[in-house]
């Protein structure tokens, strides 16, 4: 068999690719076959999810983070971000805004901000819980097992946090302040507290090479997350990575439609940083594979201060702009928006 032959083979019987075949999959030479695998994870998507394409709202409520990320803008290392906090009832009134625009479906995201003990998020969740008729996910980073059942506790049905490479040693380069090791085991004090799990990575890392992104695609498929997200990594000029090349669309677009075929039911994201670096970046996850989207809700006097990559779209729409926006865009694509609570319809394999 010739290595496209080869590589259709392996794909429609999810066998695990080698890193060869996948070193070719992310290489100039499989440009030609790129769309018919952007088709074949669609019709599996459709087959699958279906036409609906999930909203979640996204409210970044703080950008202090004491973490280090080499590649992230709103870093402890960037003395330059202007940083901002917001309080439990601010939270809320974002949320009630949202709302009523129909959103039912909510990620709240911030650095891991040492500003919030984990009785303050308990008490947010809790009170978000009690006022709204809301599906709540939490994107704050690191804590321990403890910190994580409380918020379970406190009401928070899901959790996002992205292993953002499988390789150990890439891992370390650019996160000083964490290791691999502890990243790995807050997945699976998630995943065996109960909630629905998000993880996902960044496409294009410095050192990263196709065979690593095979071995990615391994990994989150042994994870078995309800959720994947994945986005190209956007050089932040604050950074110590200001000069390094991003990822492309075209290699994002690749993983994007490699995890629809290996975990058919997962929730995939046509992500706000696939749409920065192209225009029709989301439109285009969502004929590849994606079901989520997931509009930024936050007030726009934050918008400017939380930018983890340079060029983030929407950053002068409000929430209701991007609603509009949203659908227009899916219902011109032959989609359904679907603002429910969003829990999956898990198959079994
Ligand atoms: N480019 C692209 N994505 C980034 N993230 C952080 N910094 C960048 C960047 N420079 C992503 C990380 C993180 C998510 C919230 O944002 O993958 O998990
Ligand atoms: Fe924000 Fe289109 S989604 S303007």
């Amino acid at each position: 068999m010739n290595d496209v032959e080869s590589i259709w083979h392996v794909l429609t019987t999810r066998a695990v690719l080698t890193p060869a075949q996948a070193d070719f999959l992310f290489s100039e030479g499989f440009d030609p076959h790129r769309e018919q695998l952007y088709a074949m994870a669609d019709e599996v998507r459709r087959r699958e999810v279906g036409d609906d394409v999930y909203l979640r709202g996204i409210v970044e409520f703080s950008n202090i983070c004491r973490c280090h990320c080499a590649y992230c803008g709103i870093s402890a290392l960037n003395a330059d971000a202007s940083r901002y906090r917001m309080t439990r009832d601010q939270i809320a009134e974002t949320i009630e805004a949202a709302h009523r625009l129909g959103y039912r479906s909510f990620v709240l995201q911030s650095g891991e901000d040492p500003g919030y003990t984990v009785d303050d998020l308990c008490g947010i969740i809790g009170h978000l819980k009690d006022r709204f008729d809301v599906a709540l996910t939490l994107s704050i980073g690191e804590w321990p097992r403890e910190a994580y059942a409380a918020f379970k506790a406190a009401g928070a049905d899901r959790f996002l946090l992205r292993i953002e490479t499988s390789d150990p040693a890439l891992y370390a380069r650019f996160h000083p302040h964490s290791t691999w090791e502890r990243r790995h085991r807050c997945l699976m004090d998630l995943k065996e507290l109960g909630y629905q799990v998000g993880s996902g990575i960044l496409v294009g890392l410095p050192g990263q090479d196709g065979a690593s992104l095979g071995r990615d695609l391994e990994y989150l498929r042994a994870l078995r997350p309800e959720m994947v997200g994945i986005g190209p990594f956007i050089p932040h000029p604050a950074t110590p990575l200001a000069a390094e090349k991003g990822g492309t669309l075209a290699a994002c677009l690749t993983f994007l439609a490699l995890l629809r075929l290996y975990l058919p039911d997962a929730f995939l994201p046509a992500t706000t940083a696939m749409g920065s670096i192209d225009p029709q970046g989301r439109q285009k996850a969502l004929r590849a594979g994606a079901n989520v989207m997931m509009p930024n809700v936050s007030p726009m006097e934050n918008r400017e201060s939380y930018q983890l990559y340079p060029g983030k779209i929407c950053l002068t729409d409000d929430a209701g702009a991007c609603r509009k926006c949203v659908e227009r865009m899916v219902t011109a694509m032959g989609r359904t928006l679907n603002t429910g609570h969003g829990h999956i319809r898990r198959k079994v394999f």
